[in-house]
């Protein structure tokens, strides 16, 4: 279901732009404790206990059932981890015209563009619309104000706003939470101990699926699944730890921190995304009086090749790519022989996905060539299960990351301080007194001013 091949990363294939055996093999001892340290407090990781959680699946279930074919829309109004994952594993799993021609239409109000928010509210009725309102502080401005737009569109529009809601925030916290139960809406929990770019496996990534009429047991089952690889306690059989390893490796002693990840189907362009923000958001962070972390970049399959390939055979040395292949594609075309022609005969007889998978081979042989290596996550299929596989694989792969570079991954004071800096210019209560030094930080030097 999920495989793991990491010879592109030794130098027997790649020369010097790989690891010597003896390199992997004394960073995966030292690697060892670590390991033994996370799963031992496998109990204590929130997102590890999602999938088992069949409670909350069948509630979801519930939900989805009596809510599927009452709406032809689906906002989700959420950001960062609490759009990510739901945007990752719907856009896997549903077709990428979805929108166009099944209900409900999936939409995710992920920004505070105005044109798009605009643009949003112009195109849907809320009359026909469920908002799920997702946040897992409850209070994020972002999803707040989208949340406060679409309550003002319901209230002009229909009778009972509440039967147009659904929120997902903490049990206890949070601004949302006090007003749906103010307001006897339907909520579901984000648990204590999951964060959001840890959560698409709660109800924040698997209600829409449902909604949408993806199996979510069947995702649950593949992260099970992904989660008895992971846990083993042998490094060199954990496909995790053998990720995070490489990973680590390649960044802090092969001047490699730059960590691409090529998916060669369009349904998976989301997952790069929700593994970007994984990445970026778990493993960079201050460290004693220096700073760490690896910079994930997504480029698909094949269209990035006239993109960005490029860049990673002749460009610096400084990248890890990881290609995420498929054993099969879903559907399939195959080209005919319309027209012969020397550039086009060659094609004849064969199929889109016989010439997608030469094009990833061919790129994976370019880097082989120029020495530079890459790692390859091959999924049977794009799938229910292998999306559940996916998701936990990588946050696993995460974690024992964060272990390796000695930062938590769960925290993100970063994103905080940019929070609290936005809170200050919008003179929220608390916050308003630090908005003369906020703006004094961004004031204009007119010495450096181009008209
Ligand atoms: O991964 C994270 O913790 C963040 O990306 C959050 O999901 C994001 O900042 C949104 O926060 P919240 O879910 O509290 O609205």
């Amino acid at each position: 279901m999920l495989t793991l091949r990491y010879q592109n990363a030794m130098s027997s294939h790649v020369g010097r732009g790989g690891l010597t055996d003896r390199e992997l093999a004394s960073a995966l001892k030292a690697a060892k404790p670590a390991v033994r340290s996370v799963l031992r407090s496998r109990a204590k990781l929130g997102f590890a206990a999602l999938p088992y959680k069949e409670n909350v699946l069948l509630k979801i279930e519930a939900f989805a059932r009596r809510v599927r074919g009452r709406f032809r829309n689906l906002v989700q109004i959420g950001i960062g981890g609490s759009s990510l994952g739901a945007a990752a594993l719907t856009g896997a799993l549903l077709d990428r015209f979805h929108n166009e021609r099944s209900t409900p239409r999936l939409y995710f109000l992920d920004n505070v563009d105005p044109e798009e928010t605009a643009a949003l509210f112009e195109r849907i009725d809320p009359a026909e619309t469920l908002f799920h309102v997702v946040t897992k502080s409850g209070e994020t401005t972002e999803t707040v104000a989208g949340f406060l737009v679409a309550l003002e569109r319901l209230h002009r529009k229909v009778k009972r706003p509440g039967a147009h809601l659904v929120v997902t925030t903490d049990r206890r916290k949070g601004f949302l939470r006090k007003f749906a139960e103010a307001e006897d809406l339907r909520t579901f929990e984000i648990p204590a101990n999951v964060g959001g770019r840890f959560s698409v496996l709660s109800p924040v990534g698997l209600l829409p699926a449902a909604v949408a009429g993806i199996g979510i047991e069947e995702v649950a089952a593949g992260a099970i699944l992904a989660d008895e690889l992971c846990s083993r306690r042998d490094p060199r059989e954990n496909p995790a730890a053998m990720y995070a390893v490489i990973s680590h490796l390649m960044d802090v002693r092969r001047g490699r921190p730059i960590h691409v990840m090529m998916p060669y189907a369009r349904a998976l362009k989301d997952a790069g995304d929700w593994f970007r923000q994984l990445w970026a958001e778990s493993l960079g962070k201050r460290k004693g009086d220096g700073h760490v972390g690896p910079t994930p970049v997504v480029a698909l399959g094949a269209t990035d090749q006239h993109s960005q390939v490029q860049l990673y055979v002749e460009g610096p040395e400084d990248k890890l790519v990881t290609f995420v292949t498929l054993l099969r594609y879903r559907k399939d075309v195959f080209i005919p022989a319309s027209v012969r022609d020397p550039a086009a005969d060659f094609l004849h007889g064969k199929s889109f996905s016989d010439l997608i998978v030469a094009e990833q081979r061919g790129t994976e042989a370019a880097l082989v060539a120029a020495q530079r290596p890459s790692l390859t996550l091959e999924l049977t299929q794009v799938s229910p299960k292998t999306l559940g596989a996916f998701f936990f694989f990588f946050e696993m792969a995460t974690v024992l990351a964060g272990r390796l570079y000695g930062v938590d991954p769960f925290d993100q004071p970063g994103v905080e301080a940019g929070k609290r800096a936005a809170f200050a210019l919008l003179g929220r209560e608390g916050h308003r007194e630090r908005a003369a030094e906020v703006a004094g930080r961004l004031a204009t030097d007119p010495r450096y001013v181009i008209r």
